[in-house]
């Protein structure tokens, strides 16, 4: 199987031993203090689950600012986005050198990990828009992820951390939410060896299925992880239940069966496209994966990203930067002429008007008003769990919940 990035075995960072881990909550409870930012309490379950191996816990400043410039920390290990703990205050934990990281997304704010701190630093006005350049690739604020990583605080706590548990992502996602290693085990289990991870943050409609059949097939691979992302996005994106049902659906009912897995990852997303595309890799690879489907604005948001950026900032990695490979997808889309979904690029004397395109806009108004989106863009079962879904947000809305 296919290494861990610069590993040669995962490192997790959950304290799997029960006793250990009691010991270590208990602990915690003596410790100073601090309420993580969901941003970083994101950062601690990727490290505790294991995808975020070789990484022990947080990024010093001087690490983040070569991670954003240069995509490799000062020790010379390649990673493309900063892993941070950056916070507003440090009133509670001034001084201290062994801190408890409680979790802001679970009531009561429950320990989620212990950190021995290495270092607190401010980050200053230019390091924070150099950073933030340099991994969104804009400095606007109405970019989704721009606008939370220039509000999360200017203080950076690093050091390695020891988590306790997966916060909310095992209970409310139970079966779905997986580790690295877990996904690794079932890999073999399944005997697969070359295997292709989906990235999704969307309920997959017939040219997401279709992209990712194609890839199955065109690479020759034993199977497909459809890996998607359990945390929290930005408004008027479709929550994770809601996807995890369509997906669910659409892979009991069209594919063979032991071809593909439904699993997810509990992180925000980030909207930073080229950049977040290189760190969905390194993951897919510390999980398992030979290949990472990259298609049309992977990742991207609005037109902050050319539709094929993500793809490019492979092509310009140092040889062995990683070992997992993409498969570079053209906009896949239904070709009225030829009756299938087609890559665009491959479907000979086509007009925009041979394909059916329907606007995310106009998918969502249809099925808020119980109008199915037609069989060549959404398959019947999904598009019955999202008029299920967008219908009840409405009666919801009208009576003001
Ligand atoms: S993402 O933010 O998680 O990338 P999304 O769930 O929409 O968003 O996309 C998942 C993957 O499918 C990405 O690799 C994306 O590039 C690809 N993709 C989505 N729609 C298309 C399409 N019509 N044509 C080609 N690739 C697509």
């Amino acid at each position: 199987m296919i290494s861990p990035h610069g590993a040669d075995a995962l490192d997790p960072r959950i304290v799997s031993k029960n006793e250990d881990r009691k010991a270590l909550l208990a602990e915690a409870n003596t410790l100073p203090s601090i309420v993580l930012n969901s941003a970083a309490a994101a950062n601690a379950v990727m490290l505790g689950a294991g995808y975020f191996t070789p990484l022990k816990g947080f990024m010093n400043l001087a690490d983040a600012m070569s991670v954003a410039s240069d995509m490799r920390t000062i020790d010379g290990l390649f990673w493309p986005v900063p892993v941070l703990n950056l916070c507003e205050s440090i009133d509670t934990i001034d001084g201290a050198t062994r801190i408890a990281l409680r979790d802001p997304n679970v009531d009561g704010n429950p320990v989620l990990a212990v950190m021995d701190v290495t270092s607190i630093e401010k980050v200053s006005d230019e390091q924070l828009d150099a950073m933030t350049a340099q991994v969104f690739g804009t400095m606007d604020s109405s970019h989704p992820g721009v606008a939370v990583f220039r509000s999360l605080g200017r203080y950076c706590i690093a050091g390695d951390i020891h988590v306790l548990n997966f916060s909310y992502f095992g209970e409310e996602f139970a079966g779905t939410f997986k580790t690295a290693g877990e996904i690794r085990d079932e890999i073999s289990a399944r005997g697969w060896e070359k295997v292709v991870a989906f990235q999704t943050r969307n309920p997959m409609h017939l040219a997401h299925e279709e992209l990712c059949r194609m890839a199955k097939d065109r690479l020759h691979a034993d199977g497909i992880v459809i890996h998607m992302l359990l945390g929290r996005l930005k408004e008027g994106d479709i929550p994770a239940s809601v996807r995890d049902a369509c997906i669910r659906k659409m892979v009991d009912v069209y594919f063979p069966e032991n071809s593909v897995m439904v699993n997810g990852y509990g992180f925000d997303m980030l909207y930073a496209g080229p950049r977040e595309a290189l760190l969905h890799a390194v993951f897919r690879q510390n999980m398992g994966a030979t290949h990472l489907i990259v298609g049309r604005d992977h990742a991207g948001v609005g037109s902050y990203y050319g539709p094929f950026d993500a793809q490019a900032i492979f092509e310009s990695l140092p040889e062995g930067a990683l070992e997992i490979e993409i498969f570079a997808a053209d906009h896949t889309a239904w070709s009225k002429k030829l009756n299938r979904v087609v890559m665009m690029s491959e479907a000979e004397n086509h007009a925009p008007e041979d394909y059916v395109f329907l606007s995310g806009t106009k998918v969502r108004e249809m099925l808020g008003q119980g109008i199915a989106p037609p069989p060549e863009f959404s398959r019947p079962e999904v598009a019955q769990i999202l008029m299920d879904y967008y219908q009840l947000e409405d009666r919801k809305a009208a009576v003001g919940e």
